[in-house]
């Protein structure tokens, strides 16, 4: 094999392991799941046996799952009452505007009693940093939102909800991003950001960075599970 392969092959298998380490204390089989932001943790959750409803802003992001689908802003969510079991945000908040981080929290209080979060927690990687960087700008340039923020901001946030924290852990990557993965991915970024219509200067800097071959884990993940009896 050559080298390579053999690097990829450690990335997937770290990928496998990076996805197991978020999900394995966590029960979801034969639960209602409110899944805010259509994607990989839908296919995660159904392949884990849960019973899942999505809720996404963006109905562009919408494929064929068999699940049922709300589309509408969370924020607006249309129902105040404990219709699921869990509420999940995978990689969603940091694209909500901070302000309403406590609402997003409130609301998902009122229709399940516990809820997941799983987030970006970048540190200790400056190439990553400087990735996120990029990406917040891009995100700003267009209105929207791409704030990464640590593990205790979300503990503090669930807390003053009125949530108890029953897990909190952190899930670190091992092995370096390979060039053809970063590429493959900083090429279907720059397609998503023109047709959003990024400024240039964001396009090309992330182009530029690229350029850099940067040595590139992605960022921790923060798993925070809370209650709210
Ligand atoms: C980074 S993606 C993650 C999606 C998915 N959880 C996954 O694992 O791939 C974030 C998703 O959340 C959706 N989203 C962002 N803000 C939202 C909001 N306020 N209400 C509903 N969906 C939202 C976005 O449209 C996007 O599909």
């Amino acid at each position: 094999m050559n080298r390579t392969l053999s690097v990829s092959k450690t990335y997937f298998e770290d990928v496998k392991r990076v996805q197991n380490e978020i999900w394995q204390d966590i029960d979801v089989r034969d639960k209602i799941v409110i899944d805010v932001g259509v994607g990989e943790s839908t296919k995660k959750l159904i392949e884990l046996g849960a019973r899942v409803v999505v809720v996404e802003n963006d109905p562009q992001r919408i494929k064929e799952l068999n699940v049922p689908i709300i589309i509408c802003d969370f924020l607006n969510f249309p129902f105040q009452t404990r219709i699921a079991d869990i509420v999940v945000f995978y990689f969603t908040l940091h694209e909500i505007n901070p302000n309403f981080h406590a609402s997003a929290l409130s609301i998902a209080s009122k229709i399940a009693p516990q809820v997941i979060i799983v987030e970006p927690f970048p540190h200790g990687c400056p190439a990553y940093e400087e990735f996120a960087w990029i990406w917040k700008n891009a995100m700003q340039s267009i209105g929207r939102f791409e704030e990464y923020k640590p593990l205790n901001y979300w503990e503090t946030i669930l807390k003053k909800v009125g949530f108890k924290i029953i897990s909190r852990k952190i899930v670190n990557w091992k092995v370096n991003i390979p060039q053809e993965v970063l590429e493959d991915m900083v090429r279907v970024t720059i397609e998503d950001w023109k047709k959003k219509g990024v400024s240039e200067i964001w396009i090309d800097t992330l182009q530029k960075f690229l350029e850099k071959k940067p040595k590139m884990k992605w960022s921790d993940i923060a798993v925070i599970v809370g209650l709210f009896l």
